[in-house]
């Protein structure tokens, strides 16, 4: 299976029209989550399929020590370039080869990661490394794909709007699977329901979701988006 490369996601996120608007809110609400987990600044924190650098820039008031973990080496290069922040590292693994000591994180962060693990048993061992990786107490914020994001209105607005397509193949009851592309190329995903979701890392966290719509409205975010958002931000305690 070809690996894909992710080469045109930095220039498609501040070229394409309304696609900065809509990361703006989905970076808005995840920091939001974060700061209501942090009320002090940590020590560590870890960004799982960090891409350019985007995700892992949030990071930066709420930890010293930051690290960035992404597959794709055209991304870690960029984001290795446009870092301006001394204390955040960036190393290309997959998450699932990605080292470090049980309990050294404070806090672990993701954004559009959890539908690239594509199967429950790859699912329950990438969560299951993020629970040990984090301290006791730390906190998780992660950005997933919302219940309307594979409905026939969103991939209408994402097409319209985002030049973004999707294709959904199989509806589960605690997922869909299909495929997207941003920039003509296809890549297989699999949109695991934000419920199913919680309740699997019941486990082992505290885990919430941010009221996204909430924040919308009040900030006045997105105005043009009448259905659903398309985003969750899960987060909560290790416990
Ligand atoms: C939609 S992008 C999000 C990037 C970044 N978090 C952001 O918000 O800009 C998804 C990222 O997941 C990365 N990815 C997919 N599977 C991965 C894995 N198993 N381990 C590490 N990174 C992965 C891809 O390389 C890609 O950069």
């Amino acid at each position: 299976m070809t690996v894909y490369r992710w080469k045109n996601y930095d220039r498609y996120k501040s070229e394409v029209n309304q696609v900065r608007e809509y990361y703006d809110a989905v970076h808005r609400c995840h920091r939001l989550a974060l700061e209501s987990l942090l009320p002090d600044q940590a020590e560590t924190a870890l960004d799982i399929a960090c891409g350019h650098g985007e995700s892992t820039c949030i990071l930066e008031p709420f930890a010293k020590n930051i690290v960035g973990v992404d597959s794709s080496e055209d991304l870690i290069d960029i984001a290795k370039q446009q870092n301006k922040h001394a204390a955040t590292d960036y190393v290309c693994t997959p998450f699932s080869e990605f080292e470090a000591p049980e309990q050294s994180f404070d806090i672990i962060s993701s954004a559009w990661y959890l539908n690239h693990v594509l199967t429950i048993e790859e699912l329950e061992s990438a969560i299951g490394k993020v629970a040990r990786l984090l301290k006791r107490g730390g906190g998780i914020a992660f950005v997933v794909p919302g219940n309307s994001f594979t409905t026939r209105r969103i991939q209408e607005i994402a097409r319209r709007d985002f030049q973004w397509r999707q294709a959904w193949t199989h509806e589960r009851p605690e997922s869909t699977e299909g495929v997207f592309s941003f920039d003509g190329n296809w890549i297989q995903t699999r949109v695991w329901q934000p419920f199913f979701l919680m309740k699997f890392m019941s486990e082992w966290f505290d885990i919430h979701a941010w009221d996204v719509k909430g924040t919308l409205v009040t900030e006045g975010l997105l105005q043009n988006l009448v259905c659903e958002p398309p985003f969750e931000v899960l987060y909560g305690y290790r416990r």
